[in-house]
């Protein structure tokens, strides 16, 4: 067809299509490309007639839909090593939080530091998940914990996503944990999110949801679900971190208010796994998180696969319970720990990720009218993109078109 500005042929196709368990290969195409998007794709012979602008032999590469982040918190100062070895000689995490460190002393390090100084440490985290094909991040705040620097962590989250080609969704997550000004306060805090911050990130569209952590070193549920109710008020969609530590009723009380996604869920009963597939939320896994805590429970698979819960795979880049700034760690992560087969770590860091941040309909996976975001990978078969471990595999990143790399 007239109008093709890039043809991409001789290209082995992982198009993630449908919900069927296969790749949804097509094993010698071509994808059209026109204004970002993608305009045709398909086998070799079945191609309308038609002059791309430019095109493109990949000489039997295989492309994937790019893959998305959907759960980091990759904007913060400081770094929390010392935790690391203190949880190492066998401190354990909520000890250390209720300490006053963990996330307070990422708190800490993020209100002294400048949108400036954030904006330079998050970049290159931002670059490093790019290098391995990533082309949609979430980010959430939650290390500010007041209205000035919860604000300072969404304008820099922002500010990434107008400074790069990738895509930057952004998440208001204030009820990360009860900050020093409100300690032993909490429903008094909650009311401040309420009141006071989610009006003004509403009018600035600094949020494109809203976020909080529901377990005993944080919030309760109730307090949560009055924010929860808030947030829909200001039409933002919710989700949640539930049940990492412990079951908190974090899977039911996401269902409840039909969030995008429960994360985490080491926890979750069989109840909550039950009530999240009727309400369609995603349920995503992060194995780093699990790795660096040392824990032992791992989420429920087995239920979440039988009940046809769709499974997403996020790095949770964050400086305490997950230094990962690699997709492809979790990954293969998520095999090695949770047994996720590598079709599920593939659709779990595209199409379901594209599901848990509400972008199905534009990105996730390789069809007509969505995104031309792309990944050329030099491998042989796309079950190797959950095996290699520390192996730059990825040719070439497309966003909205645009190839990225050099
Ligand atoms: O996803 N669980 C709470 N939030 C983060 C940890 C943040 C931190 O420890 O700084 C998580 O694991
Ligand atoms: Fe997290």
């Amino acid at each position: 067809m007239a109008g093709w500005d890039l043809l991409l042929t001789d290209a082995r196709i992982a198009t993630l299509a449908g919900d069927s368990p296969d790749y949804g290969e097509i094993s010698d195409g071509a994808i059209a490309i026109a204004d970002g998007s993608i305009a045709w794709l398909g086998p070799k012979g079945a191609q309308p007639a038609g002059k791309p602008r430019k095109t493109r032999s990949l000489g039997g590469q295989w492309v994937t839909p790019a893959l998305i982040d959907c759960h980091t918190h990759l904007v913060f100062a400081g770094e929390r090593s010392q935790e690391f070895e203190q949880r190492l000689e066998g401190a354990s995490y909520e000890e250390i939080a209720k300490a006053g460190g963990g996330i307070l002393s990422t708190v800490r390090a993020t209100r002294a530091a400048s949108a400036e100084e954030l904006f330079d440490a998050a970049l290159p985290r931002v670059q490093a998940l790019a290098a391995e094909g990533v082309a949609t991040i979430e980010i959430k705040s939650g290390y500010g914990l007041d209205v000035t620097n919860e604000l300072k962590m969404l304008e820099v989250a922002r500010r990434l996503g107008e400074s790069t080609d990738l895509t930057i969704r952004t998440t208001l997550l204030a009820a990360h944990t009860v900050p020093p000004e409100f300690e032993g306060n909490a429903d008094d805090y909650i009311d401040l999110i309420g009141n006071e911050m989610l009006p003004e990130v509403s009018k600035r569209g600094l949020a494109d949801a809203v976020d909080a952590y529901c377990e005993s070193i944080a919030f309760s549920a109730p307090q949560i679900a009055k924010l929860f109710r808030q947030a829909i008020d200001f039409d933002l969609p919710v989700k949640l971190h539930a049940d990492q530590l412990s079951d908190g009723g974090g899977a039911e009380l996401a269902a409840y208010f039909n969030a995008l996604s429960a994360d985490h869920l080491e926890y979750a009963s069989a109840t909550g796994v039950e009530a999240m597939a009727k309400a369609g939320a995603v349920a995503v896994l992060l194995p780093g998180a699990f790795l660096t805590l040392g824990e032992t429970q791992r989420p429920p698979i087995d239920a979440l696969r039988t009940n046809g819960v769709p499974i997403a795979v996020a790095s949770d880049c964050n400086p305490g319970t997950s230094p990962i700034c690699s997709l492809r760690s979790a990954m293969i992560l998520a095999s090695r720990l949770f047994g996720l087969t590598p079709l599920e770590c593939l659709a779990g860091t595209t199409r379901e990720a594209a599901r848990a941040l509400g972008l199905s309909h534009d990105r996730g996976t390789l069809e007509v009218g969505k995104r031309a975001d792309i990944a050329i990978w030099n491998i042989s078969h796309p079950r190797e993109l959950a095996y290699w471990i520390g192996t730059p595999q990825l040719a070439d990143l497309i966003i909205g078109g645009h190839t990225t790399r050099p």
